[in-house]
């Protein structure tokens, strides 16, 4: 199959309508859509990310006159945090309506929702005219892509178009929060911290033990974001070990950088999680072997960061 490369929100709409699927930017990273209420397009997805069946997906939409076409209802501690943070890199987990293909939700009786505020992306949604399921536009396992060169080598004769945009602001994907309860529950840390979420609802919590976050969240099971290269977390810069095969990314500088194969200082933890998945498949590209990874304090924007690096180091 060639893979189209289009700037145009229109023309990559059209193969969405058509029942194909078509990679697109958000401010999170790019997602691989089709139309959520088209179940033959819907698998295609699973089917050219090489993805578990049992791991659902987030519906994204146009506008919130939407909403009701998916959700079977809206709990208050979700109207909350919609009216806060919609449109953003914020999913909420609401009822589905039965009338959404239950695989889109991985059989689960949820659906993941998510109203993108990238400009692109909210131009393509409209153009789709239809709620679009899509997860990240990467192979299942890798890091999630950031800009469109990532999503062409993932996917580049597997997918018929790739709407062109600008690599993503963020770098980090959606924060995931279970609102079907009173209390919200956050299923994976993301761009939406902890602490704006508990300004607008004090009583959000994280999902608690891991097992918890497992049983809600069925992507928490999979190995994810993990690039070939091994990946180490380190304390302090001192601990990475040089080397032409090896690299480092931190916010403190190493001690000899011109030892390592490939280094990234970051200049913030929000500079350190735009850069992140962008340097592992750098990494990737160049044969590197061990990727030495700072630790950042799990606060802010450091609980998303901690959580991608953990679960990289896992891999
Ligand atoms: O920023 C993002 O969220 C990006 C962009 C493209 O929107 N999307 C993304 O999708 O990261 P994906 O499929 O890679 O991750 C979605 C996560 C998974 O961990 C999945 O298990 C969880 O959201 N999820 C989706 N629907 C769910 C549901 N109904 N119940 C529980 N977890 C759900
Ligand atoms: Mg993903």
């Amino acid at each position: 199959m060639k893979t189209l490369l289009t700037h145009s929100p229109e023309e990559a709409a059209a193969f969405l309508r058509r029942g194909e699927v078509v990679a697109f930017p958000t401010e999170t990273v790019y997602g691989l859509g089709a139309d959520a209420f088209d179940e033959e397009a819907v698998r295609t997805i699973f089917a050219a990310k090489g993805r578990p069946a049992d791991n659902p997906l987030i519906v994204h939409l146009a506008d919130l006159g939407r909403l009701a076409r998916v959700a079977a209802r809206v709990p208050p501690a979700a109207r909350l945090l919609i009216d806060a943070f919609f449109p953003g890199p914020l999913t909420v987990i609401l009822p589905r309506r039965a009338d959404v293909p239950a695989l889109v939700s991985g059989g689960l009786p949820t659906v993941g929702v998510r109203m993108p505020r990238h400009p692109v992306a909210q131009a393509f949604l409209a153009a789709c005219g239809v709620p679009v399921a899509a997860p990240s536009a990467n192979r299942s396992g890798r890091p999630s892509p950031t800009t469109w060169e990532a999503v062409r080598a993932d996917l580049e004769g597997r997918i018929p178009c790739i709407l062109v945009g600008e690599r993503t602001e963020a770098g980090l994907e959606s924060t995931v929060v279970d609102c079907t309860g009173e209390t919200p529950v956050v299923l994976r840390a993301g761009v939406v911290t902890l602490e704006a979420l508990r300004a607008v609802h004090p009583a959000t919590r994280l999902a608690e033990p891991a097992a918890e976050a497992l049983a809600r969240s069925p992507g928490a099971r999979y190995r994810h974001y993990a690039p070939r290269a091994r990946v180490r977390l380190i304390d302090a810069p001192g601990e990475a070990e040089p080397g032409p095969d090896a690299a480092y990314i931190g916010l403190a500088p190493p001690p000899a950088p011109e030892a390592f194969g490939l280094v990234r200082v970051c200049a913030s933890v929000e500079d350190y999680a735009h850069a992140l998945f962008d340097f592992f498949r750098r990494c990737d590209a160049a044969g590197l072997r061990t990727i030495h990874c700072e630790r950042v304090p799990p606060a802010g924007l450091g609980l998303a960061l901690m959580d991608r690096l953990r679960r990289a180091a896992q891999g």
